[in-house]
């Protein structure tokens, strides 16, 4: 594990588009695991400046996000297929037929949770996967108590995670109580994961996923067992953090 502590959110961005610029420098054809909320929409600011500088290329990288509101289409300004289009997608010369988001509109959605499973498999599995977290320490929608050798499945959302989702909608019942969620296993098979966290409400969260046991009860307590993750974060989410400790252990 890697801690990597910055001074602001700014920083934070910028530190996560070198990480995954330098992913696509080395491996042009990378399949990237992707997420949103408001964690990232400054790495993907920063990496369309870097691909509007020429340093970066899109056209053969393979997507997948690692989760999708149940019940909310593409077209819906707050599904997530919406917002990859809005905030990246729209800015860089991706292959949309390369983009995979699970289909939140899906009839059958334990059928739709097997094909995207088979699909990142069939695309060789996720080179870089990029996370954000939880204030209760879920990544992707993978809320408290879940299973670790979940792959990708339906998820009932918390309430601690509808009430704070609910500023990106009009009001809170309008935020959907389910998801499409890549499992813990799905994210644990990726061969890099980078884990991002900004603001002091997530300092215990980020303290429990470092120092915590292992432990469902925080589903971010998991990538301690991952061989190669790196948590980028600034000062506010690494404050319960002994970061002089931590040069110690990790760096
Ligand atoms: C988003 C996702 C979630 C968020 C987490 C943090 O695709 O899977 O795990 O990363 O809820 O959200 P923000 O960044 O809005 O604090």
């Amino acid at each position: 594990m890697r801690i990597i502590c910055v001074e602001d959110y700014h920083q934070m961005s910028k530190k996560a588009a070198n990480i995954v610029a330098s992913q696509l420098i080395l491996k042009p054809n990378s399949v990237l695991g992707l997420a949103t909320g408001a964690t990232p929409l400054g790495m993907y600011k920063q990496l369309v400046k870097t691909y509007k500088a020429g340093h970066i290329d899109f056209e053969e990288v393979t997507t997948f996000n690692l989760d999708e509101y149940y019940g909310l289409n593409k077209e819906n300004e707050q599904s997530y297929y919406y917002y990859m289009y809005d905030n990246f997608f729209q800015y860089i010369n991706i292959d949309m037929k390369k983009v995979n988001i699970p289909n939140g509109m899906a009839r059958d959605i334990h059928k739709e949770s097997l094909a995207y499973e088979r699909k990142i498999r069939s695309c060789g599995g996720v080179d870089l996967q990029v996370l954000g977290i939880g204030r209760n320490g879920h990544i992707g929608f993978n809320e408290p108590d879940i299973k670790f050798e979940a792959l990708t499945h339906m998820v009932r959302l918390d309430e601690q995670t509808i009430q704070d989702n609910s500023r990106f909608f009009d009001s809170i019942e309008d935020v959907p109580t389910k998801a499409i969620s890549m499992g813990i296993k799905t994210i644990m098979h990726a061969k890099k994961i980078l884990l991002l966290a900004n603001g002091k409400e997530k300092a215990e969260a980020i303290y429990g996923a470092i120092y915590g046991k292992i432990t469902p009860e925080l589903p971010a307590s998991v990538l301690q067992l991952h061989p190669d993750v790196v948590f980028v974060m600034d000062q506010d989410a690494a404050s319960k953090l002994d970061l002089e400790k931590l040069k110690e252990e990790y760096l």
